[in-house]
């Protein structure tokens, strides 16, 4: 028998891929009958079966009633519902949901409808990215701040006892809806948090909605619908105008990281006492003292951006019983950290953030100048 010759052979699997993940945000007041409108005309066809994610505080107010609807629409809908607060963000809440979810028959042909705020929304989503290998989501937003930021831009994520949204996946859902009715039963403390974002926005690209929000603060606190409106639709327009170019964050998107390198850090060190939105305000000025320090911003805008936060009711200093040094420490857990550096986003004036290089929107600083600067506030 003639003796065979093995040779290795290299294989190419080619997958490119063309993927369409554009999406609709409907903004509007009391939402559920377009959401029924939308899912009749075919949002998620052919999927019929939808499990509802909610937390036990937007359950009985708008996650129950809006299953409830589904069911009635010949939808196979079941109510799944957590603890509410940020301390529930984690993977051992994902994995009891997925569990809940298996266990009620769910296979890959299903929908999640996460109803609530931006704790939701990541969870939700996240669940969504991983079940089956991913199914589709729809946001339905209940809180200012999910609408300002967390139920749009597909980031999803749980967080973990060494920091805030280490584990995640980008999933972007299929339809959000901004309910701007919802923020109606929203304590106090939860939509001022949600301005924290809002006012974010407007230093990273908008010093004319950053004059808004100083004219019209009052009217949005007190809910006006046109102002509370035009606020909602500034919002996202600036956000996924910036997501539409860098979905990855692999430079431009890091700008709407304003704030966050010292608020993440501050969040986690509170033990959630500070909500989502306080950190990111505390954030704010630190790191607005941090482009005044470094010779990019000047102290007039350090005082305006301080004047609003505080105006808004968010506090502008760090409190007491954060410790100093493990808020250094916690800086390092940031995703911007590279080669052992933590880099910051920088502004140079409120609507314009510092681009160091191309694509190249944050820059590493030295821990002594960071150290004053948290010393400071
Ligand atoms: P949240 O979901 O915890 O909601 C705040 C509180 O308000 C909760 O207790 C909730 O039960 C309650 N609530 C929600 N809607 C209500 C309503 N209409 N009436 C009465 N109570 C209501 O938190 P949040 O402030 O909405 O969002 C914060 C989260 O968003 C954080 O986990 C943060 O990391 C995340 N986030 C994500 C992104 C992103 O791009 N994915 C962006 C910003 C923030
Ligand atoms: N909230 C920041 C981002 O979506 O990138």
């Amino acid at each position: 028998m003639a003796e065979r010759t093995f040779k290795m052979a290299t294989l190419n699997v080619e997958l490119r891929k063309i993927v369409d993940d554009s999406y609709e945000i409907e903004i509007g007041h009391g939402l559920s009958q377009q959401l029924l409108h939308d899912l009749e005309a075919g949002l998620i066809d052919p999927v019929k079966r939808i499990a509802v994610i909610t937390d036990e505080t937007v359950s009985p107010l708008y996650g129950e009633p809006l299953c409830d609807a589904l069911v009635v629409e010949g939808y196979q809908a079941d109510l799944f519902v957590f603890p509410a607060g940020e301390q529930n963000k984690t993977r051992e809440m994902k994995a009891r949901i997925e569990d809940a979810m298996l266990t009620a028959g769910y296979r890959r042909d299903c929908c999640i409808l996460a109803v609530g705020g931006g704790v939701v929304t990541d969870l939700a989503g996240f669940v969504a990215g991983t079940f089956g290998r991913g199914v589709p989501f729809i946001n339905y937003a209940t809180t200012l701040l999910a609408a300002a930021d967390a139920s749009v831009g597909g980031k999803t994520a749980v967080d973990t006892p060494l920091a805030t949204n280490l584990i995640g996946l980008f999933h972007q859902p299929k339809k959000v809806y901004l309910d701007l009715d919802t923020w109606r039963t929203l304590p106090k403390r939860e939509l001022v948090s949600g301005m924290a974002e809002t006012i974010k926005h407007a230093c990273i690209a908008d010093e004319e909605f950053f004059e808004f929000l100083e004219e019209y603060l009052e009217h949005i606190l007190a809910l006006e619908e046109a102002p509370c409106e035009f606020m909602t639709e500034r919002n996202c327009e600036i956000k996924y105008q910036v997501v539409m170019q860098d979905e990855r964050e692999s430079g431009l998107r890091e700008t709407l990281n304003l704030g966050h390198t010292v608020g993440r850090a501050i969040e986690t060190v509170s033990g959630y006492r500070l909500l989502h939105g306080e950190a990111v305000a505390i954030g704010l000025v630190a790191e607005a003292h941090l482009s005044h320090r470094l010779g990019l911003l000047p102290e007039a805008e350090v005082k305006r951006m301080t004047t609003l936060l505080s105006r808004t009711g968010l506090p502008t200093q760090i409190p007491d019983y954060i410790d100093r040094e493990e808020l250094i420490k916690k800086l390092y857990t940031d995703k911007k950290v590279r080669n052992g550096r933590v880099r910051f986003v920088l502004q140079d004036a409120i609507g314009s953030v510092v681009r160091f290089d191309e694509n190249v929107y944050a820059t590493p600083v030295e821990e002594e100048t960071v150290r004053k600067v948290l010393e400071e506030i």
